[in-house]
C-alpha cells in the first residue's frame, strides 16, 4: 500500500497493509489476524507528525472512528468524548461553536483527535494536557480499551506515555473538560498584537481562534501548499548555567525559564543564527519562512529530509554545543 498521501511531508513510501477500522471495539479481532500479529504496527491519522525515511515493513492501521459526544454539561463546563478519528481543527472549531473555550489557542493544528494526546500537542501557551480529563487507548498488552486519566498520561513538553511506548498504545478517544468562561491566554508570541491589529479590545475565545489562524498562516508553511510536518526539532531545554553561558556570548538569544533550574532556548533562533534558515539540498530543505520546519520543495525523499536534519543538527551543535532532538516520528 502506498503512503505518499498520508503523510504531510508528501514522501513516497510503503506498507505492506493498510488497515482501516472504522469501529474501536473491533480493534481487537483486527489485531488477531495472523497477518497482522506477525509484523509490526504503525496507527497513523493524517501523517502530520511523522517522517518516513524508508518503506514501513508491516501493517499501516488507519482509526477512523468518529463522533463528539458531550457526556456531562454543568453550564459552567463539559466533559467531552472526541473519537480519535476526529480532525483536531473540526474539533475546536465545533466547540467554539458550542461556546466552549479551551482549545482556542490550539487551532489549525494538523491532525487527527488521537494523535493530539500522544506528543502533547501545543502552540501560544496552552498544551492539550491542560484540558484532557483523560484518554482511552487500545492496550496491546493487555488487549483492551482502558481510560487512563491525566495525571496517568505523563504529559510533558511534547511528551507523554504513548510516545514512550508506541508499540503499546494505540489512542481510541480524548476526554476533554472544557469550561464556558474559561481564562483566555493571550499573553503568549504575539496574539495581544495581533488581536490589536485587529482592533479587538475585548478578547473572546473566538477571536483568540481568530488571532492565532492568522498567526499561524503568516508564520508557518502550509502543508497542503509545500510538504512539511510543522516545527521538525523540539526546543532545547537546558540546565540554566548552560543558557546563561549561551546568552553571555550571543546577547539576541531567546531563552525561557523551564522548570527552577532549566531554561527552554528557541530552536527556530539558533538554526537561524546558525546559517541554517532557507538551506537546501535537492527538494529537501529548511524553510525560508520559518527556520523550525523542514520542508519539501517536491520529490524530496525521507531519507534525503533526513539528511537535512542531521546537517542542521550538526550546524547548531557545532555552532552552540546544543543538541536538537526532532519532535516528529522519524521512522
Ligand atoms: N525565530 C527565529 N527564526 C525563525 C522563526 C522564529 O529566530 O525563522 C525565533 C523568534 O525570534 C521567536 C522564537 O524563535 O522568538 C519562537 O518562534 P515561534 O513563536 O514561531 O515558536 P517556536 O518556538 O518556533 C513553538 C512550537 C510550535 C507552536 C509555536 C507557537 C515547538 C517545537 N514548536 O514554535 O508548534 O506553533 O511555538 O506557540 O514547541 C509544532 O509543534 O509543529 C508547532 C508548529
Amino acid at each position: 500500500a502506498a503512503l505518499n498521501g498520508r503523510n504531510t511531508f508528501r514522501v513516497a513510501a510503503r506498507a505492506n497493509l493498510l488497515v482501516d477500522v472504522r469501529d474501536s471495539t473491533a480493534l481487537a479481532e483486527v489485531l488477531a489476524f495472523p497477518l497482522v500479529r506477525s509484523l509490526p504496527l504503525l496507527p497513523l491519522g493524517e501523517g502530520s507528525n511523522l517522517l518516513f525515511t524508508r518503506d514501513f515493513p508491516g501493517v499501516v492501521l488507519n482509526l477512523g472512528t468518529r463522533g463528539i459526544n458531550v457526556l456531562e454539561d454543568d453550564g459552567d463546563s463539559a466533559l467531552l468524548h472526541v473519537a480519535a478519528g476526529e480532525s483536531w481543527n473540526d474539533l475546536v472549531h465545533w466547540t467554539l461553536a458550542k461556546g466552549f473555550s479551551g482549545l482556542e489557542n490550539l487551532v489549525l493544528i494538523p491532525g487527527m483527535v488521537g494523535a493530539a494526546p500522544i506528543q502533547n500537542i501545543g502552540a501560544y501557551g496552552v498544551e492539550v494536557c491542560d484540558v484532557i480529563h483523560a484518554v482511552e487507548a487500545y492496550d496491546r498488552r493487555q488487549g483492551c480499551i482502558v481510560r487512563l486519566g491525566n495525571a496517568d498520561c505523563r504529559f510533558a513538553y511534547r511528551d507523554s506515555c504513548f510516545k514512550h511506548e508506541p508499540d503499546r498504545w494505540i489512542v481510541t478517544a480524548v476526554v476533554l473538560r472544557l469550561p464556558r468562561q474559561g481564562t483566555l491566554r493571550t499573553d503568549y508570541a504575539g496574539i495581544g498584537d495581533e488581536l490589536a491589529r485587529m482592533g479587538v479590545a475585548t478578547p473572546t475565545a473566538t477571536l483568540i481562534a481568530e488571532a492565532v489562524t492568522r498567526l499561524r498562516r503568516r508564520k508557518l508553511p502550509d502543508p497542503a501548499v509545500i510538504g512539511n510536518a510543522g516545527s521538525f526539532f523540539k526546543n532545547p531545554i537546558v540546565e540554566a548555567g548552560v543558557a546563561q553561558a549561551l546568552k553571555a556570548a550571543h546577547p539576541g538569544m531567546p531563552a525561557w525559564p523551564a522548570g527552577a533550574d532549566h531554561c527552554k532556548l528557541s530552536a527556530a533562533w539558533l538554526i537561524e543564527s546558525a546559517g541554517l534558515k532557507g538551506f537546501r539540498q535537492g527538494d529537501a530543505g529548511v524553510s525560508e519562512q520559518h527556520a523550525l520546519v523542514l520542508v519539501n520543495h517536491g520529490s524530496a525523499t525521507g531519507a534525503q529530509l533526513w539528511d537535512v536534519a542531521q546537517h542542521v543538527q550538526a550546524g547548531v551543535q557545532a555552532r552552540f554545543g546544543v543538541l536538537l532532538e526532532p519532535e516528529p516520528r522519524v521512522l
